[in-house]
């Protein structure tokens, strides 16, 4: 069972999970960070940036969820870049220590897995930060993914490429494909801390929240966690 947290805004929101993340990492410095793309964490990435000027962070690791396939690493959509942008340079970490998945076609074979290693080498993930599609996907785990799943290559949805043409010129630049950790990665994390604002949300948040458990609904796998912390505002909460 998830522990809702209702908070009045986005910025409430980032205060207060840039609030738990500065705790970890008083707790241990070389803490491993679960990091999501979206607009939604945005607000605690600039909260936590707030929050942590002039300290040094440079043994913090850092996990992406997942990556485009088949989109250079340097466009700006990316997320490698839009991690690099958002996380790595505002909070001064190192970017060796911050790992995406790989999404060149070259390496894709075996990328997943190499993936998966990391995060295994590493210690596993301390707090994962994860957002929520408007089908209840998280990372990029469409519905009907296995909550058994690790990184591995998947087909993007209509939805999920009409959602995300916003951050391109048109959806035919949104690329088909991706590589994202699985259900079965995000679950082993110690801590989820699921965040999700808006109206638009509120269906899929009542379903994870609330709804049975079940692959249609991917981000239902929270209930099965142990220490699942969700985070909306009143808009996002209205269903539940
Ligand atoms: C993408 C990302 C997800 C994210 C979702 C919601 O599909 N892969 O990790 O949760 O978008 O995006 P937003 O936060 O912009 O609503």
């Amino acid at each position: 069972m998830a522990e809702v947290v209702i908070v009045e805004n986005a910025a409430a929101a980032g205060a207060l999970v840039a609030q738990e993340i500065v705790e970890l990492l008083d707790r241990k410095a070389d803490a491993v960070l679960g990091l999501a793309t979206g607009s939604t964490p945005l607000g605690v990435y600039k909260a936590l940036a707030q929050r942590v000027e002039g300290r040094d962070l440079s043994q913090v690791r850092g996990f992406a969820l997942d990556e485009y396939v088949g989109l250079d690493p340097a466009h700006p959509e990316s997320y490698r870049s839009v991690i690099t942008r958002e996380v790595v340079e505002p909070l001064g970490l190192d970017p060796a220590r911050v790992h995406v998945p790989n999404g060149s076609d070259e390496t894709i074979q075996h990328a997943g897995a190499d993936y998966e290693a990391a995060i295994e080498a590493a210690g596993g993930v301390d707090l994962q930060i994860l957002g929520i599609g408007t089908d209840g996907h998280i990372g990029f785990n469409e519905p009907g993914s296995s909550f058994a799943s690790r990184t591995r290559v998947k087909t993007l949805t209509e939805q999920t490429r009409e959602d995300n043409a916003r951050f391109f010129d048109s959806i035919d630049q949104v690329p088909r494909h991706c590589i994202t950790q699985g259900l079965g990665t995000i679950l082993r994390a110690r801590h989820l801390v699921l965040l999700a604002f808006g109206e638009g949300k509120a269906q899929a948040i009542a379903d994870a929240v609330e709804g049975p458990v079940s692959a249609i609904l991917p981000a239902s796998a929270i209930q099965l966690h142990e220490h699942a912390t969700v985070v909306v505002d009143e808009a996002a909460a209205s269903k539940l």
